[in-house]
């Protein structure tokens, strides 16, 4: 079966189903839907209803599919990211926002209940998901967002600007020295892949920038070792660090960050899936050597 003029939504949405379960994408249904969603300009409670009807396919979805099919992200075909209460613009060269990384930023808006004025940074923004949602949920905050990638920050600016976000292009190790000990809040989901480890799904291989991929080093550590370090030279003392890293380094992170003696509170954190996705820490009150 292939698609044909004058094809029915339903029997697209089918066709569509099929090509991508063939392709291995994991939800080929999901999938199917949004693609139609997309080019139709509906909602999926429209979308169900015309399923049910005789409504024609819209014209273009084979070709979408087709791009689905080559196990191009579903996000790069729609330009759009859902990520908490967010629509984020995204495209080739920036970093897709994945869904645990939400439970992060749920970490600080915790973090943050009653405080007046909070002064937050989120290094390495990527498409500024975490920033701007901190920015849209925490009403009064100062936010801030570091991106060293060109193409990123452009996709970062796009989604932070209507949101208020101080968005700066550099390098999370030496980024925003004139704001040194003033942060209540250092956050950051950085690369920490290691070099070795290259991901198996196409979506992610092939179109997350290797930038946003590997941490640096055979172990994927130097930036997230990086990010703590500059954590410790943003916040205030009795700040707040918290960063996401793969499963396998919650331990190794945790003994990183007691073993500078520059934190307490080094508070291993479960997402959603139950898996050791994120570290957080308090920044003591002085060096061990002040
Ligand atoms: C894993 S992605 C996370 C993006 C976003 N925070 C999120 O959670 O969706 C890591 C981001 O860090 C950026 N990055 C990598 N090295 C950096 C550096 N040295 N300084 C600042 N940003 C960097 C990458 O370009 C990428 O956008």
């Amino acid at each position: 079966m292939t698609f044909y003029p004058g094809q029915s939504l339903a029997d697209a949405v089918r066709e569509a189903t099929a090509i991508l379960t063939e392709a291995g994408v994991p939800t080929p249904r999901v999938d199917a839907e949004l693609l139609a969603e997309h080019l139709l300009g509906v909602g999926l409670g429209r979308l169900r209803a015309m399923l049910l009807g005789s409504d024609p396919a819209p014209e273009g979805y084979a070709d979408l599919v087709a791009e689905r099919a080559g196990r191009v992200p579903l996000q790069h075909i729609t330009s759009v990211a859902y990520f908490r209460y967010l629509e984020l613009r995204v495209g080739p060269g920036v970093f897709i926002p994945r869904p645990e990384t939400e439970s992060v930023v749920q970490l600080v808006i915790d973090h943050l209940a009653g405080m007046p004025h909070p002064k937050v940074v989120d290094l390495g923004t990527g498409s500024g998901a975490i920033a701007g949602s901190i920015a849209h949920e925490v009403p009064g905050a100062e936010v801030h967002a570091v991106e060293f990638s060109t193409f990123a920050h452009a996709w970062a600016a796009k989604n932070l600007e209507p949101l208020g976000v101080t968005l700066l292009q550099g390098d999370l190790r030496d980024a925003l020295p004139e704001h040194n000990g003033t942060f209540d809040v250092v956050v950051s989901n950085p690369p920490y892949i290691p070099a070795e480890a290259i991901p198996t799904e196409p979506e992610v291989a092939l179109h997350d920038p290797p930038e946003a991929l590997y941490g640096g080093g055979a172990d994927g550590m130097e930036l997230p070792t990086a990010a703590a370090a500059s954590a410790a030279r943003l916040l205030k003392p009795g700040g707040y660090f918290v960063m996401e890293h793969a499963e396998v380094q919650a331990a190794w992170i945790a003994g990183m960050l007691r073993g500078t003696g520059r934190w307490n509170d080094v508070t291993t954190h479960f997402d959603l899936n139950g898996k050791e996705r994120a570290t957080s820490a308090v920044l003591a009150s002085a060096a061990p050597d002040e």
